[in-house]
């Protein structure tokens, strides 16, 4: 170590947000948009009228519960249910409910990065289905795939949902279902929740709600910055503006500043200029179809087994297992 950086303890978020300020062109990553108050603010978002994802996914676990379960243990072995990014588990108490009722031998283990996120699941799910096995785990997706291996030597069903995999450019994606694969034995198998390409303007509402809430969510990292960091951004100098490429499927948030600026984050010693209209990009948040998820399982060493969908054909649950 030099004498230089000594004593210098350097946060990933200080890192990664020094790194996209002083880039052109500038970003944030959307993983920011997530404390306290930005899981509120995404507990708002899933209730919005223009928000269909959660309530898409949500019918087809309503609808289709039962051929669901039958297809993560068709022989009845018993099986570990794994949870990345679990959340509030409404969905998923759908799942655990038909498991029970149809006396299924599982034990569910949620991950989330979030301990108050963990801690209210397992207290909510010993109230309300003290009947199931539940363990809990802290820590990042990329982190805690290297220790799902080692849970038990009984089958896996690896879960994620809420479409969580389109926050990745499909390189990385691919890297992530890669690493689920690493995790897996053959006839383990991955349940993934892939929102579907669709009429552009219902994408572009659910993310750029009338009520501003996205706005707010998106402007969080900001916040944050201004807390954590000793940032001095105002936030009524930036606005949010979204982007959805019906090509590609990837719909884009960014902020952008309203007026030429100047701000100061004082714990990297910085100072950030702004020209009247640049932009910093914070998320993308990608559509599917078919043939995309399909070419990304393969690429991944994976290949789809069934999938799922709601009424509207606006979501999709696809399973995947490995291919041998
Ligand atoms: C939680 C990443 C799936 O991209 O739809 C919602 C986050 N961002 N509104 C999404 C989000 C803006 C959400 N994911």
């Amino acid at each position: 170590m030099s004498s230089k950086d000594q004593k210098v303890s350097v946060s990933t978020f200080e890192k990664e947000v020094y790194e996209g300020l002083t880039a052109f062109p500038k970003y944030l990553s959307s993983k920011y948009f997530y404390d306290e108050i930005g899981d509120k603010l995404f507990q708002q978002i899933m209730a919005l009228p223009e928000y269909y994802l959660t309530r898409a996914e949500y019918e087809i676990f309503q609808t289709h519960q039962s051929d669901i379960i039958k297809s993560f243990d068709t022989a009845k072995e018993g099986f570990d249910l794994i949870e990345l990014g679990a959340g509030d588990g409404k969905k998923t108490k759908v799942l655990l409910q038909e498991l029970l009722n149809q006396q299924y031998d599982f034990a569910y283990n949620p991950i989330d990065i979030s301990q108050n996120a963990i801690d209210g699941l397992v207290r909510n799910l010993s109230l309300e289905m003290p009947e199931i096995v539940v363990e809990g785990q802290i820590g990042e997706y990329f982190e805690v795939l290297d220790r799902l291996k080692h849970i038990s030597d009984r089958k896996k069903v690896i879960m994620v949902l809420g479409s969580n995999i389109g926050n990745l450019l499909h390189p990385r994606a691919i890297q992530f279902l890669e690493k689920l694969g690493n995790a897996m034995h053959s006839g383990d198998l991955v349940f993934m929740g892939f929102d579907q390409k669709k009429h552009p303007q219902k994408i572009l509402d659910a993310y750029n709600d009338k009520s501003g809430v996205t706005a707010a969510f998106n402007k969080n990292v900001l916040t944050r910055i201004n807390k954590e960091l000793g940032g001095n951004f105002d936030l009524d100098k930036f606005m949010h503006w979204e982007t959805y490429d019906p090509e590609s499927g990837t719909a884009k948030s960014y902020l952008i500043s309203t007026e030429k600026q100047t701000v100061a984050i004082n714990s990297l010693s910085l100072e950030i200029h702004f020209e009247a209209w640049e932009s910093m990009h914070t998320e993308i948040s990608q559509k599917y179809d078919d043939d995309t998820v399909k070419w990304l399982a393969e690429e991944a060493g994976l290949e789809i087994v069934k999938s799922f969908t709601d009424s509207n054909k606006d979501y999709k649950n696809y399973l995947l297992k490995k291919t041998e």
